[in-house]
């Protein structure tokens, strides 16, 4: 590049940085970090019924998707090149011990086998929780206002069982009860399941930004909060124990949850681990943005895009987020 007349040298520097962001292909060639579309993973909302496809109401342009209509859904996955989806489910009835989750034919267990049927080469994750069947909305069993860990963790066990037999690739537990990675690892190897890996909801915090999800599956705790399982906000060190068990226990990868709020976590457990490391784009900040994008006050698709690659660079090695299709279409784009 020849000299520029209309810049003087008046720092005597023998370091600009600037030099290298000066031109695309400059910042092209220097760029560290890269989001792709293979590390999405597309949380998809189940309703029973047919030819449903409701929007739910705090998340602007994602769906409770009767299982047709998922199928659909997929098919639009798979040709973006997104290549897994994690499922949760509306039941339609919901009880105190949260019974449907282990109903043979319950929606997640005929979505499973649908989405697996018509598309075996899409990973199919799976909520391991119980809260969305329970009419308390807590993920665990409840007695005199206590959430139970280890009844819990035995009714988890038969649950991912199920998920597995559906043909689950990999099951999820996001409830954080204690020692339920080992147990689940156990009981799936028990049945011959030795293949379907466990993705360990690690470091789930108490967090604010799940309120849009809860809208999503009518799943709000009914009494209390859930603080007696899900983390402090406050805690690092915590998160790394609750990992390093995890992945002592069996854990094939390991999630931290929220994610922008959270990218030290995600940047110690990079450093500290070599398991793969999740993070959930959770609901909330999906909707953060797509409110002020709305307003006019962001850029809803560079923010969009800036988040993501945010979660990339702390370490990330797959993110789960509501974003991911629209993410996918400017990726493959560019
Ligand atoms: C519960 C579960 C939650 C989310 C995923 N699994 C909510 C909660 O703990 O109350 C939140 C996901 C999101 O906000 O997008 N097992």
């Amino acid at each position: 590049m020849s000299k520029r007349e209309d810049s003087i040298a008046t720092l005597d520097l023998t370091h600009r940085l600037r030099r290298l962001r000066r031109t695309q292909a400059l910042r092209d060639l220097t760029q560290e970090t890269f989001l792709r579309v293979e590390d999405l993973v597309f949380p998809l909302f189940l309703v029973e019924g047919e030819r449903k496809r409701e929007e739910v109401p705090s998340m602007p342009n994602i769906f409770r998707y009767s299982i047709d209509n998922a199928l659909k859904a997929c098919e639009e996955l798979q040709t973006l090149g997104i290549r897994a989806i994690d499922l949760f489910g509306v039941p339609l009835v919901k009880d105190e011990r949260g019974s449907e989750a282990l109903n043979p034919n319950g929606l997640i267990q005929r979505g499973i086998r649908a989405i697996k049927k018509e598309f075996p080469d899409l990973c199919v994750m799976t909520d391991v929780a119980l809260d969305p069947f329970t009419s308390h909305g807590h993920d665990g069993l409840v007695k005199d206002g206590k959430i139970l860990n280890d009844e819990t963790v035995e009714v988890l066990c038969e649950m991912a069982r199920l998920h597995a037999e559906c043909g689950a690739d990999v099951v999820a537990p996001s409830d954080m009860m204690d020692g339920r990675v080992g147990a689940i690892r156990k009981a799936l190897d028990e049945a011959g399941f030795v293949d379907v890996a466990i993705l360990a909801y690690s470091a789930k915090y108490a967090s604010s930004f799940y309120a849009p999800f809860r809208d999503a599956l009518q799943s709000a705790p009914k009494f209390g909060d859930k603080k007696t399982y899900q983390m402090n906000p406050a805690n690092a060190d915590e998160a790394m124990r609750e990992i390093e068990l995890d992945i002592a226990e069996g854990a094939d990868i390991v999630m931290i949850k929220p994610a922008m709020t959270y990218l030290d976590i995600a940047r110690r457990a990079r450093e500290r681990f070599q398991a793969p490391i999740a993070v959930y784009n959770v609901s909330g900040e999906y909707s953060m943005i797509k409110a002020a994008a709305k307003m006019g006050w962001i850029d809803g698709e560079r923010a969009m895009m800036e988040a993501l690659l945010s979660m990339k660079r702390a370490g990330a090695k797959l993110i789960f987020t509501y974003f991911a299709l629209e993410a996918a279409r400017l990726l493959r784009q560019s």
